[in-house]
Parts: C-alpha cells; sequence; structure tokens
C-alpha cells in the first residue's frame, strides 16, 4: 500500500450541505419536477417521465431501508441537485448524485461529493466503504472522484449500456473509512501479478 499526499478540506468555508428530503411527502411534487425538467445524459435513462419518477418514487427507490434522499443545498445558489444513497444495509453504499443543469460545470461537484462522504461515514458507523459507478466518458464525475481523493478500483469494458449505440466502459471508484478519517488515499498496484 502506498499513500498520497493529504486531500482532507478544512470544513470551515464549505457552502454545501445535504437536507433529507421525503419523497412520498412534502418533497414528492418537486422531486418529480427536479427529475424531469434535468437532463441526465451519462445515466442510462437520460429523460424520466414523471411517471417513471412517481413509479420509483411508490417503489421505494429514493427512501427505504435501502435508499435515503437528499436536496444538495448550496448557500448562495439554494437547491443544486440531489444526492440518492443506495444498498444502505450493506457495509459498502453506493450514490447516485445529479446536479441541477444550470450548476454544472462550475466545479461544485467536489464539495458535493465531499459532504456526501462525510455524511456517510458520520452517520453510518457500520460503513467502511462509500462507492461510485460512473460511464468512461462522464470525465466531470472522474475528475470530481479524483479530486476528492477517490481510487479507481474498476474498469468494466463495455460494461455500461447506451440507448442505440455501443456500449461504453463502467468505471468504479471507491474511498475507505480510514482514508476519510486519516485525510490520506491510500492506493495499490493495479497489476500485481505477472503472467
Ligand atoms: C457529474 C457532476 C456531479 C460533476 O460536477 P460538476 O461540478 O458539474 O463538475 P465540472 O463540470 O465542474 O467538472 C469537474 C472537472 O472535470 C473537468 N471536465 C469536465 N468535463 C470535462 C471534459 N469533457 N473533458 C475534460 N475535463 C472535463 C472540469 O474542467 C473540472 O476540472 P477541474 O477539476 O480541473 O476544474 C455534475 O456535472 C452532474 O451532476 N452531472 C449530471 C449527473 C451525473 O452525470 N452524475 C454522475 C453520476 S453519479
Amino acid at each position: 500500500m502506498r499513500e498520497s499526499a493529504t486531500l482532507r478540506p478544512t470544513l470551515a468555508d464549505v457552502a454545501v450541505s445535504l437536507t433529507r428530503l421525503d419523497p412520498t411527502g412534502t418533497d414528492r411534487g418537486a422531486l418529480v419536477e427536479f427529475m424531469t425538467r434535468n437532463v441526465f445524459p451519462f445515466h442510462v435513462r437520460p429523460r424520466l417521465t414523471a411517471a417513471d419518477v412517481e413509479q420509483a418514487i411508490d417503489a421505494g427507490a429514493y427512501r427505504d431501508e435501502e435508499h435515503d434522499t437528499f436536496w444538495v443545498e448550496h448557500t448562495d445558489h439554494g437547491r443544486i441537485g440531489t444526492l440518492r444513497l443506495e444498498d444502505l444495509s450493506d457495509d459498502a453504499p453506493l450514490f447516485d448524485l445529479r446536479l441541477d443543469g444550470r450548476f454544472r460545470g462550475r466545479g461544485l461537484g467536489v464539495d458535493v461529493l465531499r459532504a456526501a462522504t462525510d455524511l456517510v461515514f458520520s452517520t453510518l458507523p457500520a460503513v467502511r466503504r462509500f462507492e461510485g459507478q460512473t460511464r468512461e466518458d462522464n470525465v466531470a464525475m472522474r475528475r470530481t472522484f479524483l479530486r476528492c481523493g477517490w481510487v479507481k478500483e474498476a474498469h468494466y469494458r463495455e460494461g455500461w449500456p447506451v440507448e442505440g449505440g455501443d456500449p461504453v466502459a463502467s468505471v468504479a471508484y471507491a474511498i475507505l473509512r480510514r482514508d476519510w478519517a486519516s485525510g490520506t488515499t491510500t492506493t495499490f498496484v493495479w497489476e500485481d501479478l505477472t503472467a
């Protein structure tokens, strides 16, 4: 194992917070509006209909034993997106982060991913690893992972289906609780055996 330079941010000036939303109650309409108004070009379903979102809400995809969802709030910009956690009964949950189109391309994703990581490790004591996956051409998300000290752990070739096109690779990143706690990034030798 090798360790790189310290990446842990100081939290004093972080402008992003996460507010748990109520998908079946007061936040239902706003959640449907957010998901249908925005386009998510790097998701398997880039455009969602109101029926899609309503069905997902009713199926518990935004909140049940495995899932929870938060508004991403910014001190200057207000509500800038959603964060959905998945596999919450596991010791290695995943996330789905969606910024509003107006707030993409400004580097805000870094503060959001840091806030999400703080939330997961500080509120879920059994969690050892926090994971994320994206498609290979989602460079903004992949750079956000790296900026936050996450480590690439897998590159699943042709693992991400693309409607009407050839599949692309799915790339998996993760951060360990101990790295989050110490503010370091532990790496490993990718090809540790010879043929
Ligand atoms: C993915 C997402 C969270 C990234 O957050 P963001 O704040 O918009 O990220 P940015 O566009 O500022 O890009 C981050 C970095 O990638 C770089 N980048 C973005 N697109 C790039 C491209 N096509 N080529 C090269 N670099 C690129 C930016 O220059 C920036 O670099 P920097 O760190 O050196 O400043 C956000 O764009 C989003 O919510 N997108 C829609 C939903 C989504 O795809 N979610 C990911 C699935 S979990």
